[in-house]
């Protein structure tokens, strides 16, 4: 299906799920490389990363801890830019490597408000692995921003974890809207 409607918004493919797991292996094998005996906390950002955290925890074969924060931002497509926390960081991140995995990095604002979390508990060190990058939304800069699968146009997308008002999460394909 190369175009599909969500909502009343219509929307064509940009990335197909084969090129996309081809990239996550990619990711998955830098990762094994640049953790190797560090025992890194992968935490993924919910809801939008819950596929992409599943499909690069699998290409992971080093010795890690999983967990998840949970934040809300979005109303329809536009970021309201005020984050409200509703599901905690893990607590015990001190002298930890932390991995924070996102679905996306847009205006920024969600990543810097959990950054922020994350340094007050002094880890050893943080990066943040996000499968897509829109760089000409970037409002915020994010210097931890390390790992990147796809930069992609400033345009809303859904599938793969993305929703737009709730819709689309489980399209395994990436669209964006025309
Ligand atoms: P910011 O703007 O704070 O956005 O970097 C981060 C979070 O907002 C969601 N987001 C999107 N969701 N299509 C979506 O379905 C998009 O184009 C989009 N842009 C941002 C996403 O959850 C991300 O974690
Ligand atoms: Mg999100």
């Amino acid at each position: 299906m190369n175009k599909i409607q969500v909502h009343d918004k219509d929307f064509e493919i940009l990335l197909e799920n084969d090129t996309i797991n081809k990239r996550i292996r990619l990711i998955g094998i830098q990762l094994n490389v640049d953790y190797e005996n560090r025992c890194p906390v992968f935490i993924g950002v919910l809801n939008g990363s819950f596929l992409f955290m599943a499909d690069l925890l699998k290409e992971i074969d080093i010795a890690c801890e999983v967990g998840f924060i949970q934040v809300a931002s979005y109303k329809g497509t536009e970021s309201t830019g005020s984050i409200k926390e509703t599901f905690g960081l893990p607590t015990n991140l001190k002298d930890r490597d932390v991995v924070l995995v996102e679905d996306i990095v847009d205006t920024g604002f969600t990543l810097k408000y959990i950054l922020e979390k994350v340094h007050e508990q002094k880890p050893a060190s943080v990066t943040v692995c996000s499968l897509l990058f829109k760089p000409k939304a970037l409002k915020e800069p994010i210097e931890e921003l390390t790992y990147v699968g796809f930069e992609i146009p400033n345009e809303f997308v859904v599938g793969y974890g993305l929703d737009y008002n709730g819709l689309g999460r489980n399209l395994k394909d990436i669209y964006r809207a025309i």
